[in-house]
């Protein structure tokens, strides 16, 4: 399947005055300022041929050896560069900070607004009239898009991909989700040494980002839908030769939007961010794509609330069966005729109106896609659920709202009352659940606090928290888990998350005792602690506050401008456009 790069609208010559172009008040006046831009670069070695009158196109690249999910992303940014040239623009390479989901620690999501906040200023200072965006693992979609928002110049993504099908034995391994299955087989004593190496060794196929419909294909999904990539792009895996074409046809179109000044504030609205809702919600999508978006659209301006969620999650019927809330992987996805033709099967429900990068709208560009696996993407008449897979809950414990990917947990659990054992933090958590001693029973509700955007710090992945060895050993493989974490795209089970306010933040879960009950009830979206007022007041009065500001650097700054899970955790000052459109020019 080929996704075929639409044509440019209103691009005619008379645009075409370089004059027009930002890049222009850096090379263009005859003055001392622009005779040194120009000679510089022509000390690197550019001729007047190779940028003069031409539109400068930023490729801002999140290659790392530490991003595991961007290994291919070298030949990639050299094919972007090679339609940039070919639609006569000047290319420009400029690395940004790698957000690389394996290997940070505490957690990328520490650092999403630093990479958002440099892309935000490594465009406002140079002289770029357009940026491709490169990214893909799971972070770096969202700091892309926050700060070329935040810039407002025209940018286009380009999706790093997901990753190949992995094989092991007869079975087929989506990335992530069957890591967390196969340990819990292996804490069962169910799984050997020898099998074990053999899922290491396999479980990574390729470059590329996690093959489930975790984080990464979510937020790749999201931005396509909203229109900031080309059309089929979210699916198209990483080490296809599509791939490489869609990377060349990406380099191709930031040139034209370069001549067309199609910036992000003249083709992101309202209903954009509606539809990026929406395809999360009918692809399964992960809960952290909630955060993420009440984020980008803060960045437009836009009051996203936790309630919109809810509103668009009751009408939006998951039609993607795929992993970790369904059966197929992305690669499935892509061959089932992908994310255009899901997107054409629910018109009635999107914005198609909205505009898109490619200069015409969501409804020319999936119009006609066709569905070829009714399995994979599932027909309106028979979805894999008939509202969306994540729902918004609300109640004492949680004021400000909380989330549940429900599409992925125990059906028999959604409504569930049970004892609460709770756990301070991570480390007391992880030094006991194994313990063969722990007062733990099945229908236990486990807690895990300390674990938010302040309290971690970072808002980390550890809100699937582990089942308890013993239970494994039972055969129980999911319980209720309540925490103020996120948790992986790619995990599953019975987890109640983001939390809001978090505990460090003086939210109640600060005051839970094990032993207080708890009850879920995901149908009527409430979540309730067991506590009398007095008693609730009487904690509260002995709670001491944990410091969570560190002394110095970017997570003293983290610390102090931080807003809650319900608000998107970006910086307080970094909500909204930027007022100016570069740094003054002397
Ligand atoms: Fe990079 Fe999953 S680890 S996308």
């Amino acid at each position: 399947m080929d996704s075929k790069p639409t044509s440019p609208a209103g691009n005619t010559n008379e645009s075409r005055d370089p004059a027009r172009l930002r890049s222009h008040r850096w090379f263009g006046p005859d003055d001392l300022r622009s005779f040194g831009h120009r000679s510089r670069l022509k000390g690197a070695g550019f001729d007047d041929a190779d940028f003069q009158g031409k539109p400068v196109i930023g490729i801002l690249n999140t290659w790392s050896d530490l991003n595991t999910c961007h290994s291919h992303f070298p030949q990639r940014a050299d094919e972007v560069r090679r339609g940039i040239l070919q639609a006569g623009g000047f290319p420009v390479e400029v690395p940004v900070l790698s957000l690389g989901e394996m290997l940070m620690k505490p957690t990328t999501m520490l650092y999403r607004n630093l990479l958002a906040m440099e892309v935000e200023e490594v465009l406002r200072c140079h002289p770029i009239d357009a940026a491709v965006l490169m990214g893909g693992c799971d972070k770096t979609v969202p700091a892309l898009l926050m700060g070329s928002i935040s810039a407002d110049i025209p940018s286009i993504f380009l999706p790093a991909g997901p990753m190949l099908k992995a094989r092991w034995k007869d079975q087929t391994l989506g990335s992530g989700s069957d890591v967390w299955k196969y340990w819990d087989e292996r804490l069962a004593g169910n799984l050997c040494d020898a099998d074990w190496k053999g899922i290491e060794n396999c479980i990574a196929r390729s470059a590329g980002t996690c093959m489930t419909m975790g984080t990464a294909s979510t937020m790749a999904c999201i931005t396509e839908a909203m229109g900031f990539s080309l059309s089929g792009a979210a699916c198209t895996p990483s080490v296809l030769s599509q791939h490489s074409r869609l990377a060349t046809q990406t380099g191709r179109r930031a040139v034209d939007m370069a001549w067309e000044d199609l910036r992000p504030s003249k083709f992101m609205t309202a209903g954009s961010i509606d539809n990026g809702v929406i395809t999360s919600l009918s692809i399964g999508g992960s809960t952290n794509a909630i955060v993420h978006l009440i984020a980008i659209a803060g960045r437009l301006g836009i009051d996203l609330t936790m309630d919109r969620f809810d509103q668009l999650s009751d009408r939006t019927p998951v039609l993607g069966d795929i992993r970790p809330g369904g059966r197929y992987l992305m690669e499935d996805f892509y061959d089932a005729g992908g994310l255009p033709a899901l997107l054409n099967r629910m018109t009635d429900l999107l914005d198609t109106d909205a505009l898109t990068v490619s200069g015409v709208t969501l409804g020319q560009l999936i119009s006609g896609a066709e569905v070829i696996d009714d399995e994979v993407i599932r027909p309106r008449d028979n979805p894999v659920s008939p509202v969306g897979g994540t729902c918004v809950l609300r109640g004492n414990l949680a004021p400000s709202g909380c989330v549940i990917k429900s599409i992925a947990a125990d059906k028999r659990l959604l409504k569930h009352r049970g004892p609460a054992l709770v756990f301070d933090n991570y480390p007391a958590m992880k030094a006991a659940i194994n313990d063969p001693d722990l007062d733990v029973s099945a229908d236990s509700v486990l807690i895990l606090r300390n674990a938010g955007p302040l309290g971690a710090p970072g808002f980390p992945e550890w809100g699937m928290l582990p089942i308890p060895q013993k239970l494994l050993r039972q055969g129980v493989r999911d319980m209720v888990r309540i925490s103020d974490a996120r948790m992986s795209g790619t995990s599953y089970g019975t987890c109640v998350l983001h939390i809001a306010p978090e505990s460090a933040a003086s939210g109640p879960l600060a005051l839970v005792q094990t032993g207080d009950m708890i009850a879920i009830d995901v149908e009527a979206r409430t979540i309730h602690w067991e506590v009398d007022d007095d008693e609730a007041e009487r904690r509260r009065s002995a709670w001491v506050a944990p410091d969570v500001t560190p002394p110095r650097g970017y997570g003293r700054l983290y610390a102090k401008h931080v807003t809650q899970a319900d608000q998107g955790c970006d910086f307080d000052f970094l909500v909204g456009r930027s007022p100016d459109a570069e740094p003054s020019i002397h």
